[in-house]
């Protein structure tokens, strides 16, 4: 990746336990105090690609660092970054860090935390990620166009003692609405879609590219982190002759686990971190099936074991619990409780709910939150629905009323699911976007320790810029 150019080196650790500051806050993580930032490039450009896989039917694109997907950010847990983001497109543009627990100015929402960064200019992103795991990186100016044209790229951030493995892979998985000629359909922001699924496309591709095989070795395990970075595609990801386990969700620790009836709900903004022992055998191709909807099943990959003896013969018995994130725990006796209706929409029998309507363009409002339709990426003087005091707990109960579903995404904050419909869901799992279904109650709670104002919207981008968005404060 000769577009990613640290020009100033991370300071050489500290052996044994001599530093101290750094180490107060991430226990475990001896470093030199004060620590240089990593310098990280990032242009966002137009570019042109080939997704298809032929040199000769390429894509005209928006992209970071002239590829698709953008360059894997990897940083450390507890290492200062700092991130100049050059802006080469024909329109303005920020980029946030989806997921990060980040000062409020670095949020990169338009208008809310920053001004845009405007064509031919600059905007310098510093952060000390605190959480490591499986995060991306966005932009969240014209977010249907922007990130429907390629935007987006995996922000990587590692723990000090990752769980052992033999490969480490990220599978950015990226959905596109394309013509026959290969050029991205226009037409953004189409009403009727937006008042539904949103702009779900035709091809989705692995790493930039339609992937036919995924090469393996029989034995080895892996860990794969998979993000959806799609505009409205949920995925429902099946590994066939193989046992997944779940080791984390958006980018936090988990309870490892099986997904539910071998089925991974990949939400947009969704990450899943997975480790996969490779249990098939030598020479023989086992599909990855994504079979979210219900009448366009397609396979993403095939796992393609390379015709060699196994690297082992049963799976390393290593343990797979992925050490935790210092999140502050919400304290559920004292909490603040606040309910969140999602609003609008098409119904299930081609009635309207909400104020928008099926003839609606552009960003006219189809969704709402509490009766209220905040429209677009962000923008100066959005008013905050809900404000926290600063440190207080937070217990959000989110009911959707609507026929679709809404990955909800909360700015700044990771947060625990307590229930769905009641129900409590296990370990409680952390998540920053949580899948909402139609008709379904889900209960989330949070420490409010991160001041300033946050966005919190649904992740399908034409729910979210047609209204399903509010503002929570932090103070
Ligand atoms: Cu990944 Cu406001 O979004
Ligand atoms: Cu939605």
């Amino acid at each position: 990746h000769s577009d990613l150019s640290p020009t100033i080196s991370r300071r050489a650790l500290l052996v044994g336990g001599t530093a101290v500051a750094a180490s107060a806050l991430f226990p475990g993580i001896p470093r030199a105090a004060p620590v240089e930032p990593k310098v990280i490039e990032l242009s966002a450009a137009p570019g042109r690609v080939s997704l298809v896989g032929s040199p000769d039917t390429e894509t005209n694109v928006w992209c970071y660092g002239n590829r698709i997907p953008g360059p894997d950010i990897r940083l450390r847990q507890g290492e200062p970054v700092r991130l100049v983001v050059r802006n080469q497109l024909p329109e303005d543009t920020t980029v946030h860090w989806h997921g990060i627990r980040l000062p409020n100015a670095m949020d990169g929402v338009p208008g809310l935390t920053q001004p845009p960064i405007k064509p031919g200019e600059a905007f310098t992103y510093e952060f000390t990620p605190p959480d490591a795991g499986t995060f991306w990186y966005h932009p969240h100016a014209d977010s249907l166009q922007q990130l429907g044209r390629g935007l987006a790229g995996a922000l990587i951030i590692e723990e000090p003692e990752p769980v052992p493995v033999d490969r480490d892979l990220v599978w950015v998985l990226s959905d596109w609405r394309l013509r026959s000629n290969a050029q991205i359909a226009p037409g953004f922001g189409n009403g009727m879609e937006a008042a539904m699924s949103g702009r779900v496309g035709n091809t989705v591709t692995v790493n930039g590219v339609v992937s036919e095989d995924e090469p393996v070795r029989a034995g080895e395990r892996v860990r794969l982190r998979l993000v959806n970075t799609s505009l409205a595609r949920i995925m429902a990801l099946r590994f066939e002759g193989h046992r997944p386990t779940i080791v984390a969700i958006d980018g936090q620790p988990c309870e490892p686990h099986e997904p539910d009836n071998g089925r991974l709900l990949l939400a947009p903004a969704m990450r899943v971190d997975l480790i996969l022992d490779m249990q098939g055998e030598p020479g023989r191709r086992y599909r990855v099936v994504d079979d979210f909807y219900d009448d366009l099943s397609y396979w993403l990959t095939q796992l393609a074991y390379k015709d060699e003896p196994p690297l082992r013969a049963h799976p390393p018995d290593s343990p797979l619990r992925l050490p935790r994130n210092p999140l502050p725990e919400p304290d559920l006796t004292n909490a603040e409780l606040r309910e969140l209706r999602l609003q609008g929409g098409m119904m299930g029998g081609g009635g309207m709910m909400g104020m928008g309507g099926m003839m609606g363009m552009g960003n006219q409002a189809s969704w709402s939150i509490n009766g209220h339709s905040m429209t677009g990426d962000g923008h100066a003087g959005m008013p905050p629905l809900l404000t926290l005091r600063r440190g207080r707990s937070c217990v959000l109960s989110m009911r959707n009323e609507t026929a679709w579903w809404h990955p909800m995404h909360l700015h700044g904050h990771s947060f625990r699911v307590l229930s769905r419909n009641g129900a409590p869901v296990p370990h409680r799992q952390w998540a920053d976007t949580v899948l909402v279904r139609p008709k379904e109650t889900v209960e989330i709670a949070f420490v409010a320790d991160n001041p300033g104002d946050w966005m919190l919207h649904c992740h399908v981008t034409d729910h979210q810029v047609s209204g399903m968005m509010t503002v929570l404060r932090v103070a």
